[in-house]
């Protein structure tokens, strides 16, 4: 499975790629908004720093404003996929920019027609959001599994990225139910890293070491 960091920080993108385990990154408005600044001189950072897909996100609301604005977008590097809402115009931006060989992730997808309709209309990526539907009561992870079942059961070529993930747990369910790709948050990549059993080996080894080596 790949990860992708779910950032717009400079510094977090740079220190998750010097650990080697960062395949791309996404970003939204939100994030964006957070770090301030011009949109695309950040985006032209991020692409200096990650050869892999970094997910940039239109604002537009109807096709035509979102393919303009994607064009504009994917000239900052050949690494950069559009993010397109999922709605009607949102799918007829995607069709307009895969034939101009852009390529996309329909974002905000909380059902598996939603990812369907995406996957169709010939979206790279499909990102269903299951932490924000786990707020709501509604089981997140269970969307994925669809999801993935439904893909693979026809072989369609849009790649799941389960996306909206809250904690270490969210990625090993998905990584479980088969998802191409989890899209993380930089705090939960830091706790993936976690594990009492190894700070205390390390603090034994170290121990160890330093009495055998008393007085040497
Ligand atoms: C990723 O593509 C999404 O923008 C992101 O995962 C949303 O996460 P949130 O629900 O924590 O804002």
């Amino acid at each position: 499975m790949k990860l992708f960091l779910d950032t717009a920080n400079l510094q977090e993108i740079e220190q998750a790629m010097d650990w080697g385990v960062i395949d791309g990154v996404t970003t939204n408005p939100t994030l964006v908004a957070k770090e301030g600044g011009d949109f695309k001189a950040l985006l032209k950072e991020i692409c200096r720093l990650v050869p892999g897909p970094v997910s940039a996100e239109v604002m537009g609301t109807n096709a035509n404003e979102m393919v303009q604005e994607a064009q504009e977008l994917a000239a900052v590097g050949s690494q950069v996929v559009i993010k397109v809402p999922m709605t009607p115009d949102g799918l007829q931006a995607v069709v307009e920019l895969k034939k101009q060989g852009i390529r996309t992730n329909v974002t905000l997808v909380f059902s598996a027609n939603q990812a369907l309709l995406a996957a169709k209309a010939g979206a790279a990526f499909v990102s269903p959001f299951l932490g924000r539907l786990d707020d709501l009561g509604h089981d997140g992870v269970s969307l994925v599994d669809e999801v993935c079942g439904i893909f693979s059961a026809y072989a369609m070529e849009s790649e799941v990225i389960a996306a909206s993930i809250r904690h270490p747990l969210h990625v090993i369910q998905v990584a479980k139910v088969g998802s191409h790709i989890a899209t993380i948050p930089f705090a939960v990549l830091k706790q993936m890293f976690k594990h009492p059993m190894t700070d205390l080996g390390i603090e034994r080894f170290l121990a160890d070491w330093a009495s055998a080596n008393q007085g040497k």
